[in-house]
């Protein structure tokens, strides 16, 4: 296939279809089945937690993770101001405000300092701050080792939106490993995909045993149909776990050519003038999930958007990193603690075609378009300014 290039589409092969068709054959069509238990078991092994709970979707994930936290009206929860409308979208559902904290500087995650300050200054106002939402973006860890130490002090449960992480470490420890509670993403553009479908993952036996509860319309366990609370449809289906599993098999193949291509991006790179990989200084431990550039245009002398106009006249996908939470219109007015950092990423980055399903011929071309836009641009210099 060398028609259109996305920027990260599905890559399913023989061994998705060979455990799709198992699981068809098998006659557990129907909602649950061994396929979800078999990735469930699959997915907390791999990210060093007890337990795992296959949901419909990250957002699913995310809605039940706060609603198990307690978060509710009248609550604020802290979220990082660049991420996906998702990580926002689902603290509304439970009633409660989001409150957005800028980024750092160089990997774009949720800055601890300013965290710290947030949380602070919510105190003293009075506000309930009933968790935080740490975001691992484009799969690489937020800093938990000090978002974790300013939690506990503050006495605020962590849920880290591993969403964009799957198969990324930090210090040794797994994306999914971190905070009171995590989720994971299988989206059609994620690492792995369950075509859609997320996963809950936590070390509390309770915990996962309430989202399992809820996420299955919280049916009591008599013969009849007996709710004391509100629950929901949220169910990983057995044919999509099936598909999760294939590719959960695959994750460290797909990893290794999500890395081979942001090794590509970056020798092509290299000698560009104001343009550098986004968090390439220390991305050993990253999933790789999305490269971006960051381009100084004054440097070097043509913005992202040229970049991105030219691959799109040539039917490349490309974008621009998430806009930030406190850019969006739907959440004007929301209370943010800003530095700028997220708007100058927002600004500066562009994320280029990264899915593992890329075959030689599309990155080819690929490389091609860039190089041939590069040198149709006067300023090619040695050095790198983008800081
Ligand atoms: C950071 C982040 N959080 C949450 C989600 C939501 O996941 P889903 O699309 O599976 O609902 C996504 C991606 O889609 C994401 O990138």
């Amino acid at each position: 296939m060398t028609g259109r290039v996305y920027l990260s589409a599905p890559d399913v092969g023989v061994r998705e279809e060979e455990l799709c068709v198992a699981a068809l054959r098998s006659g557990w069509v129907a909602p649950l089945g061994p396929m979800v238990d078999a990735f469930e078991e699959a997915l907390a092994d791999r990210c060093a937690r007890r337990y795992a709970v296959a949901l419909s979707s990250g957002t699913s994930a995310l809605h039940l993770a706060l609603l198990e936290l307690g978060v509710g009206p009248h609550d604020v929860v802290v979220v990082p101001t660049m991420t996906f409308a998702a990580t926002a979208n689902a603290v509304v559902y439970t009633g409660a405000t989001p409150v957005f904290v800028d980024c750092d500087p160089h990997f774009g995650n949720l800055d601890p300092d300013l965290l710290d300050e947030a949380l602070r200054s919510l105190r003293r106002e009075g506000r309930r701050v009933a968790a935080i939402i740490a975001v691992d973006l484009l799969g690489h860890c937020a800093d938990y080792r000090q978002i974790e130490n300013i939690c506990q002090n503050a006495g605020v449960p962590v849920l880290s939106d591993a969403a964009e992480a799957l198969g990324a470490s930090r210090a040794g420890r797994p994306a999914g490993s971190f905070g009171t509670a995590a989720i994971l993403s299988f989206n059609g553009n994620k690492v792995i995909t369950t075509s859609g479908g997320g996963a809950l993952l936590t070390d509390d036996e309770r915990f996962a045993e309430r989202v399992r509860y809820l996420s299955t319309q919280a049916r009591q366990p008599v013969a009849h149909y007996e709710h004391t609370e509100i629950g929901y449809n949220y169910r990983l289906s057995n044919i999509l776990a099936a598909l999760g599993l294939a590719q959960l098999e695959r994750l460290e193949e797909m990893i290794a050519r999500r890395r081979r291509l942001r090794e590509g991006y970056s020798e092509i790179f290299a000698d560009i003038e104001g343009v550098k990989i986004f968090q390439r200084e220390c991305d050993a431990e990253d999933n790789c999930w999305l490269t971006a550039i960051l381009v100084d245009s004054v440097a070097a002398e043509w913005k992202p958007e040229e970049l991105s106009a030219m691959l799109t006249a040539a039917d490349v996908e490309s974008r621009s990193l998430w806009k930030p939470m406190h850019q969006q219109p739907v959440f004007a007015g929301a209370r943010a603690f800003l530095r700028g950092d997220a708007d100058r990423l927002f600004a500066a980055g562009l994320t280029l075609p990264s899915g593992s399903a890329l075959c030689p011929a599309q990155v080819d071309r690929v490389h091609m378009l860039i190089r041939s836009f590069l040198s149709a641009r006067p300023n090619r210099g040695a050095s790198n300014h983008v800081s």
